[in-house]
């Protein structure tokens, strides 16, 4: 019998267990996360090394170097994550691992340790898209949701609105046409001398600041269900050149409040709207700007003002982490999908 053969006889023998326990890794950028996660909502371990002093020096993450630093971290956060949730390696059913989208070197080095546990231990290995992952981090929050529900997808590299149909898929509903809104927070951090990394540092700097600089008259896309960063983000550096330019100290908290404000709003009105177009009365968020105050706070009295629940992952689940890859890894092998072992990284995946 051949390796794939015997893994979806596994497989269907896993979907008959009443407990089941995946060990599942995240590398797709800077974190490498690994957790034990159990029948996709008991998170058993979750351990994360993070690469932040080491790129903060140079402004963001630099691909290389994420990669050679995944190498050391990761098979010592595979054994600490065995040992906080008290088990072995021959307690573990599955090997769960993002496969993208992410930096090709980063996923490599999750993906090749994925497959040679799941080759010694001969055990299904379960490949992960990350964003479905970065939903998945709700199911871990709250044990009683389940599909269908609109989701808010604002991260690093996406952003978009979609409906969860079931839990291994998306209808995609609207998304951004040029940037992603976490990129949009990096940047405008970087260039009003945040440095990296850029999005909780603008969260911080800007509590307790009323807005008052418009950036842009956001009318381009009103009528559309998609999103625009980049004419933001410009329209901030613009501001900031011609500030320095005519000499005038800048107002770094003020600009960085109004950015975020606008940023906010603009995932806040097309992510409530869509879910009214679509009959959905649940919102959940997904994805590292899921964790900015200023959001959690707009979107929860938008969410109240027009009937709909808005759920925010914990904030431990909001940025990369290995459980939420737990967690999707669960119900991709319920839905009967496990991976060959020569399967590739993928830097994009398409969302639906
Ligand atoms: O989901 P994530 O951890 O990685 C990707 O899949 O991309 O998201 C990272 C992004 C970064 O752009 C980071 O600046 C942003 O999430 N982020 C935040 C906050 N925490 C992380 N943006 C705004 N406010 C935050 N508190
Ligand atoms: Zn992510």
């Amino acid at each position: 019998m051949t390796y794939i053969e015997r893994m979806h006889n596994k497989m269907k023998v896993l979907r008959t267990k009443k407990t089941v326990r995946i060990l599942a890794i995240e590398s797709s950028c800077d974190d490498t996360g690994v957790a034990i996660v159990q029948n996709g909502r008991q998170v058993l371990s979750n351990v994360l090394s993070s690469q932040i002093d080491i790129h903060t020096r140079f402004g963001g993450v630099v691909p290389e170097i994420a990669s050679r630093n995944h190498i050391l971290a990761i098979m010592p956060l595979v054994d600490k994550a065995l040992k906080d949730a008290h088990l072995t390696l021959q307690d573990i059913d599955a090997i769960g691992v993002t496969q993208g989208a992410g930096l090709v070197g980063s996923l490599l080095v999750g993906l090749t340790t994925a497959k040679a546990l799941s080759f010694a231990l001969d055990i299904p290995l379960i490949a992960c898209n990350h964003i479905k992952g970065h939903i998945c981090a709700n199911y871990l929050t709250y044990q009683d949701l389940t599909p269908p529900f609109g989701c808010l997808i604002v991260s690093g590299g996406h952003t978009a609105v979609v409906g969860v149909t079931d839990y291994t898929h998306l209808k995609l509903f609207g998304t951004t046409i040029d940037d992603a809104i976490g990129e949009s927070f990096d940047k405008v951090a970087r260039v009003v001398g945040l440095g990296y990394p850029g999005g909780p540092k603008i969260d911080q700097i800007s509590k307790g600041i009323v807005p008052k600089i418009q950036f842009v008259h956001h009318t381009a896309l009103k009528d559309s269900p998609n999103f625009s960063f980049s004419g933001l983000k410009t329209a901030v550096i613009n501001y900031v050149h011609n500030e320095t330019t005519k000499g005038n100290t800048l107002d770094i908290p003020q600009i960085c409040a109004s950015f975020q404000a606008e940023a906010v709003s603009m995932v806040v009105t097309k992510a409530l709207k869509l879910c009214l177009v679509n009959n959905l009365s649940t919102l959940c968020v997904a994805g590292g700007v899921s964790a900015n105050s200023y959001l959690r706070n707009q979107l929860t009295l938008a969410g109240q003002e027009n009937g709909i629940k808005v759920l925010f992952p914990e904030s431990k689940y909001c940025t990369d982490n290995g459980a939420m890859i737990g967690s999707y890894a669960y119900y991709l092998m319920l839905s009967g999908d496990c991976s060959t072992l020569d399967i590739p990284a993928l830097p994009n995946i398409p969302l639906e």
